[in-house]
């Protein structure tokens, strides 16, 4: 696929069309000269900074969930973990690219956001409800409208304190991306194709990464001597930053276990299951013939379970990750994020935030499965989440 990339677009008439409210014409969905654009502009205004701004907001982030978590502990009261990673990951990322407040985050998100995101994911299975006009129908363009508006006054607001000279002092991902618009060039069409590229940002940037956190505590809660191994890393490498400091980067990057134990839940749950493309021309792959129109579904999954490429491979197993071991499997054999051109731009954040809020919390608290439907796996839904949350006590 890689040698004849242009032949594959994403396939925004199938798989992605039910969320095209969200993405429009945004990076996930967007092709050619648009898409280049875009890629270019947003990756530089995700470069090396914002990313040091990532661990001050995800420690904001997981001291609230930890003041909300002290509350419950040794009291017996159980706790939906996954949704309070779904919330964190989205005051995150509403943080970073929009300087929302956690209290404006919890707001807006869960009240317009989150149905919308429900809405679409069930117009994924019942295509059927895009045409019916149901009350459900009315209350979920009524919601898409008003996030719209909700958007396009913080771009209209922020664009006008950039041109009166009014710059945020500690520049967002919003401030980065509006920084590259020419005076002459802002107009509607800017403030529509910045609104898609937030939707896009805040749909690619939590829900996966939650799946991500959730998968991992739950593995690491399974087994005693793997979490054990994490707290004990967590505790050296965070142990060693006095109160009042934030870990740097470099710090960080000594989580190595964490971070491989994250890695390895992205392989053994690939919250991203599949990606799918549509060709543009006909085509051979691996000696197949592929016609023009068809769908290509790739399967991550598929390649994450392959037993010669990964032994054993339904067992959790962050040691795979360690010490470049897998280094020698090449570029094709691990793809959370895929390869290529089109590969995840929010990879390293993703990574980044995920490493801060797993070492804090198992070495702030003990997690201890409070459901006996925990681990079941939502069959419906990408990215992968749990059936039924994911219920703790803590300790
Ligand atoms: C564990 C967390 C994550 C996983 C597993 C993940 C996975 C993926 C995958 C598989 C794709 C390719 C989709 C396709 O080609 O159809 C993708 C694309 C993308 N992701 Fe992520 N993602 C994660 C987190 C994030 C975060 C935190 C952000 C934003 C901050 C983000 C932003 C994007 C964007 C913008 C694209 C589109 C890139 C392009 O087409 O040029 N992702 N991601």
């Amino acid at each position: 696929m890689q040698v004849n990339l242009k032949n594959y677009k994403k396939d925004t008439e199938f798989s992605y069309e039910p969320f095209l409210e969200i993405l429009g014409t945004g990076l996930v969905t967007s092709e050619g000269e648009t898409w280049r654009e875009q890629r270019q502009r947003i990756s530089s205004a995700l470069r090396v900074e914002i990313l040091d701004d990532i661990i001050a907001i995800a420690t904001r982030a997981v001291d609230r969930l930890s003041e909300k978590l002290e509350r419950v502990r040794g009291k017996n009261e159980p706790v939906e973990l996954a949704e309070e990673f779904r919330l964190l990951t989205l005051q995150v990322i509403a943080e970073a690219i929009l300087s929302l407040t956690p209290e404006q985050s919890d707001e807006v998100m869960p009240n317009l956001y989150l149905p919308i995101m429900e809405e679409c994911n069930r117009r994924s299975l019942e295509p059927w409800r895009k045409y019916l006009p149901t009350p459900e129908w009315f209350a979920h363009r009524k919601r898409v409208a008003m996030l719209n508006e909700y958007i396009v006054n913080l771009i209209r607001g922020r664009w006008k304190k950039r041109t009166s000279g009014e710059a945020n002092e500690n520049p967002d991902i919003l401030d980065r991306v509006l920084a590259s618009v020419e005076v002459e060039d802002y107009g509607a069409d800017i403030e529509e194709q910045m609104c898609y590229e937030i939707k896009t940002f805040l749909l690619a940037g939590h829900e996966t990464s939650a799946a991500m956190l959730i998968w991992t505590t739950w593995e690491l809660v399974n087994n005693e001597e793997k979490m054990a191994k994490a707290v004990a890393e967590a505790n050296k490498v965070l142990g060693k930053v006095k109160p009042g400091r934030l870990p740097t980067r470099d710090e960080l990057a000594h989580l190595d276990y964490n971070v491989s134990a994250l890695k390895e839940s992205l392989r053994l749950y690939s919250v991203v299951p599949v990606v799918t493309r549509r060709a543009i021309a006909d085509d051979v792959l691996g000696g197949c013939r592929i016609p023009k129109g068809t769908t290509v579904i790739i399967s991550l999954q598929g390649v994450h379970h392959r037993e010669d490429l990964w032994p054993n491979p339904l067992s959790f197993e962050p040691e795979r990750f360690l010490d470049g071991k897998n280094d020698e499997l090449g570029n094709y054999a691990y793809l959370p994020f895929i390869q290529g051109p089109r590969n995840c731009l929010g990879q390293y954040l993703a990574l980044l935030e995920a490493r801060v809020v797993l070492a804090t919390l198992i070495r702030r608290f003990k997690f201890k499965s409070a459901s006996t439907k925990n681990g079941a796996k939502h069959t419906k839904a990408i990215p992968i989440a749990p059936a039924d949350g994911m219920w703790f006590t803590v300790e």
